[in-house]
């Protein structure tokens, strides 16, 4: 059984690319399936760092596959920005690259209705999107009548589908207010010679890749599936509105790639050993103080894509719990450990209390979430630099002591746990083996729900 699939459990930004580069080595085919240029992976590989936002990390491996599916929203110029990046710092891209002819494709329309309509919440709160036309982008997909497909770019008829589109659209921005409200007319001709460009460029790299992932597993390749933002940003299961517009958390994997859900035999929840978030919503375990100065400096919080600022907090165990279940989590991996070094205590939250009652499911409905109040668990800190320790047991007792607190309460074990950004400052526990064939372990060999345990 060939799938393997990264997921993080949190609100994005867990330091998923790390992973899924030390995990390419043991895969053929590198997937993503939702999302897209509002993510962003940074990988350090060879002492050189690479920035990538659409484009699978594994395109830095010869003899690896890269696919974007039709469940991601592609931005052809910001794909090709992505491609003269690696290009011209000697990455050969060939055929290692394909782009689903099913993926929707973002139009500058999309940013200027992004831009627009972000903070039209009742109340006037703001998601806090990303600005790159993500949601409209969806939103047209739902709508249909107003999409456009990358295979489309290719149809005799794109001019025409474009026109009526832009007619369109310049018709709902002159109902918002138009040039006056500093929305400029769409010119339908203008960007039909852009997107004309990109798709030539594009041409080579467009396949139908569902048809191919199909092939691939059936002849047994090993599947990687790069899961972008955060099961809690999960447009059905997140903390919405306050979520991105995709499927971020496992349960995109089939529907976003149109690989079955059979084909993936291990599923790896990642959390960052503290929480983040970008943008709006609530962060019940927030720390507006020097404990979140500490974690945001030490843990260079600045989003990749916005360069904001990242909220930080303690771990949240009960929205991770929740999250790791969700998304059929196997193994745990945790990353940033090391930024939790030279605290004197570090928190856990293993419950919420809302409303005077003390709970440890996370709540369906946002307000709830906004309401809810932290119950922490206090563990010892730890003063050790963890950046050169390669082995778990090398780790500071206290440091293990939270590690297995958090195995503990989300009910899987901790397999791995990042002290840096390198690919060396890894640690792999319990001989972990991450090869693309190994098989799931049995659920009898799992630590038992948390349910079940004290919380
Ligand atoms: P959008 O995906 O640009 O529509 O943004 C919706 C929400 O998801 C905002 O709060 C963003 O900050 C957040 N978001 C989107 N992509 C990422 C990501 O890759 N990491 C973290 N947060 C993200």
């Amino acid at each position: 059984m060939p799938g393997t699939c990264v997921i993080g459990l949190q609100w994005g930004d867990e330091a998923k690319g790390k992973l899924v580069d030390i995990l390419t080595e043991e895969h053929d085919v590198v997937v993503r399936y939702q999302g897209g240029a509002n993510a962003g992976h940074t990988v350090v590989s060879g002492g050189q760092t690479w920035k990538l936002s659409l484009i699978p990390s594994g395109i830095l491996r010869d003899g690896v596959t890269c696919v974007v599916t039709g469940g991601v929203v592609l931005d052809p110029a910001s794909v090709i920005r992505e491609m003269d990046g690696l290009e011209s710092r000697g990455v050969k891209i060939g055929r290692k690259l394909l782009l689903s002819d099913r993926a929707h494709v973002v139009f500058p329309w999309h940013v200027t209705e992004d831009r627009l309509l972000d903070g039209s919440l009742s109340g006037g709160e703001a998601i806090g999107t990303t600005g790159r036309g993500i949601g409209p982008c969806y939103r047209d997909k739902v709508g249909r009548s107003l999409a456009i497909r990358l295979g489309d770019l290719y149809r005799p008829d794109f001019r025409e589908k474009l026109a009526h589109i832009v007619e369109v659209k310049n018709r709902l921005f002159a109902g918002w207010g138009g040039a006056a409200a500093g929305i400029q007319p769409l010119d339908a001709a203008a960007i039909h010679a852009d997107y004309a460009l990109h798709a030539a460029r594009l041409e080579p790299h467009v396949a139908d890749t569902t048809a191919f992932l199909l092939d691939e597993v059936e002849v047994g390749k090993r599947l990687l599936f790069e899961g972008a933002q955060g099961s809690l940003l999960d447009i059905d299961h997140g903390t919405f509105p306050f979520v991105t517009s995709s499927n971020s958390s496992g349960v995109g994997v089939s529907s976003g790639s149109g690989v079955p859900g059979r084909w993936v035999n291990r599923v790896i929840g990642v959390v960052k050993a503290y929480s983040t978030r970008v943008g709006g919503g609530p962060l019940p375990t927030e720390q507006i103080n020097p404990i979140g100065e500490h974690l945001r400096e030490r843990g260079r919080e600045y989003g990749t894509v916005t360069m904001r600022p990242r909220r930080c907090g303690w771990f949240d165990a009960v929205a991770a719990r929740y999250t790791a279940r969700l998304s059929g989590v196997d193994h745990l991996a945790v990353m940033l450990l090391d930024v939790l070094s030279g605290l004197d205590e570090v928190k856990i939250c293993s419950a919420y209390e809302i409303d005077g009652k003390r709970v440890t499911h996370f709540p369906s409905h946002v307000d709830d979430l906004k309401n809810a109040r932290p119950v922490y668990e206090t563990l010892p800190g730890w003063d050790e630099d963890l950046t050169e320790v390669r082995g778990y047991d090398d780790l500071p007792r206290q440091a293990r002591a939270y590690l297995d607190r958090i195995g503990e309460l989300l009910g899987r074990p901790v397999a791995i746990v990042s002290v840096g950004p390198d690919r060396a400052q890894t640690i792999f526990r319990h001989g972990a083996s991450f090869g693309g064939g190994a098989a799931t372990p049995p659920a009898s060999t799992r630590p038992p729900h948390p349910s079940a345990a004290k919380v």
